[in-house]
């Protein structure tokens, strides 16, 4: 996955003078009346014309993509933005319930094409439970994955049981499995599905050909979104220098991508220690001082939004990339925020994991520094299902200050100022009714 010559990773770059390309980002909606055709359904695949790498035979689809660009006035009103304005990108509903399911299609059509029999990923629980269900699915390779011990979410860890994955857990931190997976599957040669893989990056571009869509192909003011191992705002940055260099949008957005406090490398190396793509010309030097500052401080990556609990982001040069290419801007925001943020995501009718809701704190963040304006159409991609990780959310709603302090408080959680907690009644039937009365 990695160059030999100068160890960076791959980059899928297309010849697109010799591809036959759309003229319109309208004429992907002739696909629309096609949806028995799982090229045409899947909402990968009906953008192949933009990821061509693979011919059509060889695409691995299980329907993934058909998820949902939703207005939320509620949330909207939470961060400061006009009514209409903010729009979520609700991930949560591909078939594993994260917007890894993008990524994984295109892995496997290029690890089917290369006959590769097993497949390996480290993960902080989306990745592995995307690996597990494809494994499952399509029955083309055994999935084996690697999790930090204790690191990730019970939804997504019982994901890749019941889908029968070799499961790994490695007495460690995502970011020690990284380096372990990376070691095991070069020695064993087995296919590598993490976002080093460039194919999965090709995949994931399509989450922004999908809000495009749903915008009815005008360009929005911002996307935003949460930043772990920085592939999903790789592959946006990706998506849109394409769409702009084939001429089929004529703006970009800016780009923000949001860190969790507790594990904010690419928020202390970009807008802190000033480190940016230059040309491709990245300082290294820069980025090998910060993660020796971090071993000699024993400093691991700790937030209540494990899925993006990673301090050695594989993706970051990528990632600047993107945000030189979208003029964009990191920020990090606490657990806090993110689980307030989490609330209100859910009490305006979706339901997401605590990751995903650092788009939406970040947003809040960028409106109080007037970095994004109240009128600015905003998309935060709501990366992952709320049921996903529900100790997270039942900890932020209960009643019992043991349960609250053990998961919450010990991450610097003071308050739950959202909080819907449930009434204990008697079983008995005045009871019941008069609590009713008395809350509703
Ligand atoms: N949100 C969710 C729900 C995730 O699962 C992840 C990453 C991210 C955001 C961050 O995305 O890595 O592209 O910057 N999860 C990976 C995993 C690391 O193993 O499932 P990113």
């Amino acid at each position: 996955m990695a160059c030999d010559v100068c160890g960076n990773l791959l980059d899928v770059v297309y010849d697109w003078d010799r591809l036959d390309v759309p003229e319109t980002l309208r004429f992907f909606e002739q696909k629309w009346s096609r949806r028995w055709d799982p090229l045409c359904f899947s909402g990968i695949w009906r953008f192949i014309d933009l990821l061509p790498f693979a011919p059509r035979e060889a695409v691995v689809t299980i329907g993934e993509g058909q998820t949902l660009l939703l207005p939320s006035p509620r949330v909207a009103e939470f961060v400061g933005l006009s009514g209409g304005q903010l729009h979520l990108q609700f991930e949560g509903m591909n078939p594993s319930g994260s917007f890894k399911d993008n990524g994984m299609s295109a892995a496997f059509t290029h690890a089917r094409s290369i006959g590769a029999k097993r497949a390996a990923c480290a993960s902080t629980g989306n990745t592995s439970a995307s690996l597990a269900l494809y494994c499952a699915a399509t029955g083309l390779m055994r999935a084996i994955i690697f999790v930090g011990s204790g690191k990730i979410s019970y939804g997504k860890l019982s994901q890749a049981l019941d889908h029968g994955a070799l499961t790994v857990q490695i007495a460690g931190d995502f970011d020690d499995a990284m380096q372990r997976v990376k070691e095991v599957t070069s020695q064993l040669g087995i296919y590598l599905v993490n976002s080093v893989n460039p194919f999965r990056l090709e995949g994931q571009k399509t989450i922004m050909y999908r809000v495009l869509e749903a915008l009815r192909w005008e360009v929005p003011d911002w996307i935003v979104v949460p930043g772990g191992n920085l592939g999903n705002s790789s592959a946006f940055g990706k998506a849109f220098a394409e769409l702009r260099q084939l001429g089929l949008i004529d703006r970009l957005p800016r780009l923000a991508v949001i860190n969790a406090a507790g594990a904010s490398t690419l928020y202390e190396l970009y807008e802190r220690r000033g480190l940016r793509w230059n040309g491709g010309a990245v300082d290294d030097e820069l980025i090998q001082q910060y993660y020796d500052q971090l071993d000699a401080e024993h400093r691991r990556a700790s937030t209540i939004a494990s899925a993006i609990e990673i301090n050695r982001p594989v993706n970051l040069k990528k990632c600047l990339r993107a945000l030189d290419v979208c003029d964009g801007v990191v920020r990090q925001v606490t657990d806090q925020q993110i689980l307030d943020a989490k609330a209100q995501v859910g009490a305006g009718g979706l339901g997401c994991e605590p990751a995903s809701a650092a788009s939406v704190a970040g947003i809040k963040q960028l409106r109080q520094e007037g970095v994004i304006g109240a009128g600015d159409r905003v998309v935060a991609i709501l990366t992952g299902h709320q049921l996903k990780d529900p100790t997270a959310t039942i900890a932020y709603h209960t009643t019992d200050q043991d349960t609250f302090d053990e998961v919450l408080g010990s991450r610097g959680v003071k308050r739950a100022s959202f909080a819907n907690r449930a009434i204990a009644v008697a079983n008995d039937l005045d009871e019941i009714i008069k609590a009713i009365q008395l809350y509703s």
